[in-house]
């Protein structure tokens, strides 16, 4: 961890390519408050992820090096990802502190900010991948994640818009399409990916390797979801917006399909208000369905579908990734 930590200081120094001092102070006060407070699970993973696929053998301080400016990217990419979610979802705290553009200072530059986030990781590329014969791939690949990414984020806007209109449009094959393209690219095959390039592999050789990693992302993202709700924000260092923001989360889908007509009408009248007495209705009418129980069902059917699937790998150095990243999220409760 703490090498990884050191290391986010040596990227962010390729900021001294900026040769004008004021600029140079903006950008520094910027990516401090955005980049680093996270878990870094996706950052340390390809670190883990590398490691593991070279089968025991102790890595020299350039190949950690390396490792860890990949996952800096990842880091980056999320950051960026971040500072522009918040303002979409209209959210107030981010990783313990208030979202970026809550700040008096910042506001609407937060966009910039983003955009410049996200121009970060191609500089921090360059800097250490130049001359790599995988430098053009893990181009592509960046650019390729953030593409599917941003579809998610888009599809996830647009579903919000048709089901104030009509609730019953939400269901769960809506919802994974929504998780898979917006969480699970770049929060879970992206990090292996990357240890894959530096590996030396071919990506389009992986094909059941990012399968995996798919529906392990679709499972966070349901967790991210149930977290939403019922996890605390002190631990998930967020406040959730989903009820008020009439999102297509796993929940409301999944209390859709358990509601009488009776129960429906309740979550038709309260769902995607912010009134917090709304909200109480919507959160006792879950109690009401016993979601908590229906989320504990579909985390431990998962956990084995997952685990079973893994098994399945004939790599056991593959093997070994996807089970340490499981290990990592499962029953999380941040
Ligand atoms: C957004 O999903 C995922 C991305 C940032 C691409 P959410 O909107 O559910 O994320 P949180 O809950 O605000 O972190
Ligand atoms: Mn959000
Ligand atoms: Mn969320």
């Amino acid at each position: 961890m703490c090498v990884v930590r050191k290391h986010y200081f040596i990227n962010i120094c390729t900021l001294s390519l900026v040769p004008d001092f004021p600029i140079y102070f903006f950008l520094l006060q910027m990516m401090d408050y955005n980049v680093p407070g996270g878990k870094l699970n996706r950052g340390l993973s390809v670190i883990d992820s590398y490691q593991l696929l070279q089968e025991g053998r102790e890595l020299t301080e350039d190949e950690i090096f390396l490792a860890s400016a990949l996952g800096w990217c990842i880091e980056w990419l999320q950051a960026f990802f971040l500072v522009l979610d918040d303002i979409m979802d209209g959210s107030h705290t981010r990783r313990g502190q208030p979202c970026w553009f809550r700040l008096p200072k910042v506001g609407m530059i937060a966009v910039n900010d983003g955009v410049v986030l996200r121009n970060h990781i191609p500089r921090i590329l360059r800097k250490h991948f130049r001359e790599k014969p995988y430098y053009v791939d893990l181009l592509d690949l960046f650019n390729e994640v953030e593409f599917q990414t941003a579809s998610g984020q888009m599809i996830d806007l647009i579903t919000t818009i048709q089901g104030e209109k009509d609730l019953s449009k939400y269901s769960l094959s809506i919802h994974r399409r929504i998780v898979q393209y917006k969480t699970a690219y770049y929060s879970f095959y992206l990090s292996v990916a990357c240890a894959l390039l530096m590996s030396g592999e071919e990506l389009e050789n992986h094909i059941d390797v990012k399968n995996l990693l798919i529906e392990m992302g679709i499972y966070f993202q349901v967790q991210d979801d149930y977290l939403d709700c019922y996890g605390n924000p002190e631990t998930i260092g967020k406040i959730g917006t989903d009820i008020e923001d009439f999102k297509c989360s796993w929940l409301v889908v999944k209390a859709l399909e358990l509601s009488n007509e009776e129960q429906k009408k309740i979550l038709y009248e309260n769902y995607g208000k912010a009134d917090p007495e709304n909200v109480a209705k919507v959160k006792a009418l879950y109690k009401e369905l016993d979601i908590e129980g229906a989320f504990a069902d579909y985390e431990s059917k998962s956990y084995e579908k997952l685990t079973s699937g893994i098994e399945g790998h004939p790599s056991k150095a593959v093997q070994a990734v996807l089970k340490s990243f499981l290990g990592k999220i499962y029953k999380r409760k941040k």
